[in-house]
Formats: structure tokens, C-alpha cells, sequence
């Protein structure tokens, strides 16, 4: 194999993958350098152009440490997180929409019990959460692991506010018989994603904000059921049209209500009520 240009050279690396045995591995690289090759082809890039696109690849990895994926951010932002999970989750009638996880979930979050309130009197406008899991098919699901998480008044979460000593406003809640959950905490804030790394340069690049519409996150685990990972946002946010990662869906729009002190709450606060459905693994 010599003599490669433009309109040869796909085709000869394409066939050097011609010997691997496992299938989806070789679909996989095919399609890669068939869309890699027509990428060039289709941008011609100068080398100061491919030399900086390296570069800042690089910088990116640099950038991840144990708390930070810049990876991840980039794929975020570039909509391909979101497309990978539209791909992933076409979901029946019944079933919550997904969104994307985000870099701020913790594993092992406190385990509360219902009716907890999550925000440790952090200042901000009190928010009662109250849901209900079930089943695609409707049936309510008794013990459900529901985490939630989400930012607080300033728009951080408790990860990035290092004189905060362990976790706020995240929790662990298992739902009740009949499938229901219940928690206090402060309405979240809109914020900007990390922006100080290379993901923020392409977006001040590209002329794009880095905020996010206010939301709280929540991932629901059941036997037999697919894990949900979703948000609800809140209606009265800024950026729902814009957000910077492009997880919003109508169907996670929700009225977070104001309601005045009575039995529910002491002070005026914001209601939130959702009934999430897991899919089942079964596909029914
Ligand atoms: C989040 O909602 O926590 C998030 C999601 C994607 C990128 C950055 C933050
Ligand atoms: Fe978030």
C-alpha cells in the first residue's frame, strides 16, 4: 500500500481494520475514520489549525483530575452526552424522560428519612419536594432508592464550596408503600458549569454563555427497572432555551408553586410535586 491522497486513503485504512474479530469494535473504528476522514475533507484544516485542535485536546485531558472531567464537560456541551442518552433511552409511554448525569452526583450520598429537609439552613426561599415512583405500566413502587441533588442559592453545589465540612443538599430517600417521597429543602439557583478549563475557552470562542437553568437532579433506582438519571427544571428560570449542556425537555418543566406557611411548611415556600416512571427492564 503506497501512494495515498485524498480520495484513497479512507478506503486503506478502513481495510487495515479488515483482520479484527470483534465485530462492534470494528463498526466502530470504520465508522470513526470514515467520518474523521470527511470531516477533513469537508474543513480542510491548516496545520496551525489541526496543531491547535491537538493541543487543546490535550489540555482537556490535562485538565481532568479525580473531581473534574473535562472530558465529559466537552461532550456535554457539544450536545453529544445528550445524544448518546437520546440513543440509549427511547422511552416507553409512562416513562420519565432522561437528561444528562453531571459532574456534581456523589455516590453514597446520607441516607434521610422521608420528610427530611436537606439544606442544613442554608439561606434560600423553601422548597418542599413531594413524588411518587411507579412503574411505566403505572403500578406505585414501594422502597425505590431515590438521590437527589442539587445547587444551592448561589448556584454551587457543596462539592465546589471546599469550607463546607460533608454533604448538603444531597440525600439518599427510599419511597414509601405506596411508592411516594417527601423533602425539604431551598429552591435551587441557575448557574454556569465549570468554565475556568477549555471547555469554558470554546465557549467564550463560540461567543456561548455557560449557564445551566435552575434544577434539581434526581436518579431512581428499582429491581427490575432501569436506573432513571433526570432533572426537573424549574418554569421560572432563566436559560430553559439555552441551556449550555441541551438537557432540557418540556416534559422536565415543571411549576415549582409558590404556597403560603400552613400545615405543609411554617414560612411561604415553593411547592414541587412529580410522579416519575422507571422503564421497565422487560420493556413492557
Ligand atoms: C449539572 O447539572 O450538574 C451539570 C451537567 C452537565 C455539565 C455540568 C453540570
Ligand atoms: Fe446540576
Amino acid at each position: 500500500m503506497r501512494d495515498f491522497d485524498e480520495t484513497n486513503i479512507t478506503a486503506a485504512v478502513i481495510e487495515q481494520f479488515g483482520a479484527a474479530t470483534d465485530p462492534r469494535l470494528k463498526r466502530i473504528m470504520t465508522s470513526l475514520v470514515q467520518h474523521l476522514h470527511d470531516f477533513v475533507r469537508d474543513v480542510e484544516p491548516t496545520f496551525e489549525e489541526w496543531s491547535f485542535a491537538i493541543d487543546y485536546l490535550t489540555r482537556t485531558g490535562q485538565t481532568c483530575t479525580d473531581k473534574r472531567q473535562e472530558f465529559i464537560l466537552l461532550s456535554d456541551t457539544l450536545g453529544l452526552s445528550m445524544l448518546v442518552d437520546a440513543v440509549n433511552h427511547r422511552m416507553p409511554e409512562g416513562a420519565t424522560e432522561t437528561t444528562v448525569l453531571g459532574p456534581f452526583y456523589v455516590d453514597g450520598p446520607p441516607d434521610l428519612p422521608l420528610g427530611a429537609d436537606i439544606s442544613g439552613g442554608m439561606a434560600g426561599e423553601p422548597l418542599l419536594v413531594e413524588g411518587m415512583v411507579s412503574s411505566s405500566d403505572g403500578t406505585p413502587l414501594a422502597g425505590a432508592v431515590v438521590d437527589i441533588w442539587q445547587a444551592d442559592d448561589d448556584g454551587y453545589y457543596d462539592v465546589q464550596r471546599p469550607e463546607l465540612d460533608g454533604a448538603l443538599l444531597r440525600a439518599r430517600f427510599r419511597t414509601d408503600g405506596v411508592g411516594r417521597f417527601r423533602f425539604r429543602s431551598i429552591m435551587p439557583a441557575y448557574y454556569p458549569i465549570p468554565h475556568d478549563g477549555p471547555v469554558g475557552q470554546m465557549l467564550a470562542a463560540t461567543k456561548r454563555h455557560p449557564n445551566r437553568p435552575a434544577h434539581v437532579h434526581f436518579m431512581i433506582a428499582a429491581p427490575d427497572h432501569e436506573t432513571l438519571i433526570t432533572h426537573i427544571f424549574a418554569a421560572d428560570s432563566p436559560y430553559l432555551d439555552s441551556d449550555a449542556v441541551f438537557g432540557v425537555k418540556n416534559s422536565l418543566i415543571v411549576e415549582f408553586v409558590r404556597r403560603p406557611a400552613g400545615d405543609a411548611a411554617e414560612h411561604d415556600h415553593r411547592h414541587l410535586t412529580y410522579e416519575f416512571g422507571l422503564k421497565r427492564l422487560d420493556g413492557r
